[in-house]
């Protein structure tokens, strides 16, 4: 069967995925009883996302007022900013029982639901940010870190005086320090060769090393599923690299470089709307090979989030195939790494 929505009335402290000790902090969402299946709105206006470093200073200072919004939202609203990061941590760190099995736990990560469950994320995080300053086209910035244009921290998260700002980063990767997409402790000094690394990493990712469909979402997890069968190359690859590239250099890692934490960061939000786009772009260039698993253990999957309207709603795997559907479309920009065939 199909993993499961949590009950959240069954969640525990979780554990610190980097240490394997129990957490210190505790991550558990807001409890209500009311639970509506979640039905995508008809899109009457289409939600933009721009590449961050493209983004106006219109844009950036709207996303800016959004964020102090959220975090200026009592602390147990769930669309608060330390409760929408607390989702991240929830869904990973081993919180949740799985319902069905209780003697196994909820990790979203290295499996097949990396994809789906984090489209669901940032699209009700999106939806809030836009409900706060009334904008219904408001979009999340992507990162663009697979084009050599967006190989670098972006501007509007580096402004100590924006909401969008955070201390916890390795100070070493400030910019102009280049993103390293194969990063894992150290970094080469030479930028004209990370960026074309980076390039070569895009195309293994997408492409070259891809043949099933399971080689790019992660490997099938249903309930009584041991947490952690797999991760796809996106995931495991680029994507983990970013995330310890961002996070404190210390062996924990905050915020970026751990799970409990890297909701925390607000950069984590752009950097999954890449990861989010690449999912789109990789479906376009199947063309008419297989695009998604048709296994209804993977569609049937549900999980829960809080709503803008802080509804707690049940949402399903089948609705995040199409982003458009959903709502949102990307900025077009160029997609060098297609061309980096090693
Ligand atoms: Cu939920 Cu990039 O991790």
């Amino acid at each position: 069967t199909p993993l499961e929505a949590p009950d959240f009335t069954k969640c525990s402290k979780g554990t610190n995925l980097n240490t394997g000790q129990p957490l210190d902090v505790d991550c558990c969402p807001p409890v209500t009883t009311e639970i509506i299946d979640y039905k995508l709105p008809p899109v009457t206006k289409m939600r933009f996302r721009p590449a961050a470093h493209l983004a106006t200073k219109e844009y950036v200072a709207k996303y800016e007022k959004a964020v102090e919004l959220m975090k200026a939202l009592p602390a147990d609203d769930p669309r608060n900013f330390m409760q929408q990061a607390n989702v991240h941590c929830a869904y990973c760190n081993l919180t949740y029982d799985q319902v069905g099995d209780s003697d196994l736990k909820i990790q979203v990560h290295n499996s097949w639901h990396f994809y789906p469950w984090h489209r669901w994320y940032l699209y009700f995080y999106e939806r809030i940010l836009g409900k706060l300053i009334d904008d219904p086209t408001f979009g999340l910035p992507f990162w663009n870190w697979d084009n050599p244009k967006g190989m670098v921290m972006p501007a509007m998260f580096v402004n100590t005086s924006s909401s969008l700002f955070n201390a916890r980063r390795n100070q070493i990767h400030l910019p102009p320090a280049a993103t390293d997409l194969a990063y894992f402790g150290t970094q080469s000094v030479d930028t004209t060769q990370i960026i074309s690394n980076n390039l070569t990493v895009m195309y293994n990712e997408m492409v070259r090393n891809v043949q099933t469909l399971e080689d790019f979402y992660g490997a099938k997890y249903n309930t009584g599923t041991q947490p952690d069968p797999g991760p796809g190359t996106v995931e495991r690859g680029s994507h983990t690299a970013l995330h310890v590239w961002v996070g404190e250099a210390t062996s924990t890692g905050e915020d970026m470089g751990n799970f409990y934490s890297a909701g925390r960061e607000p950069l984590f939000f752009s950097h999954h709307t890449n990861v989010d786009r690449l999912w789109t772009i990789w479906r376009d260039l199947r063309g008419s090979k297989a695009k998604d698993f048709v296994d209804s253990d993977w569609l049937n999957a549900s999980y829960l989030f809080y709503d803008e309207n802080a509804q707690l709603v049940r949402v399903k795997v089948a609705d995040t195939l199409d982003n458009i559907k959903m709502g949102y479309e990307f900025q077009k920009v160029d997609t060098p790494w297609l061309k980096s065939r090693p």
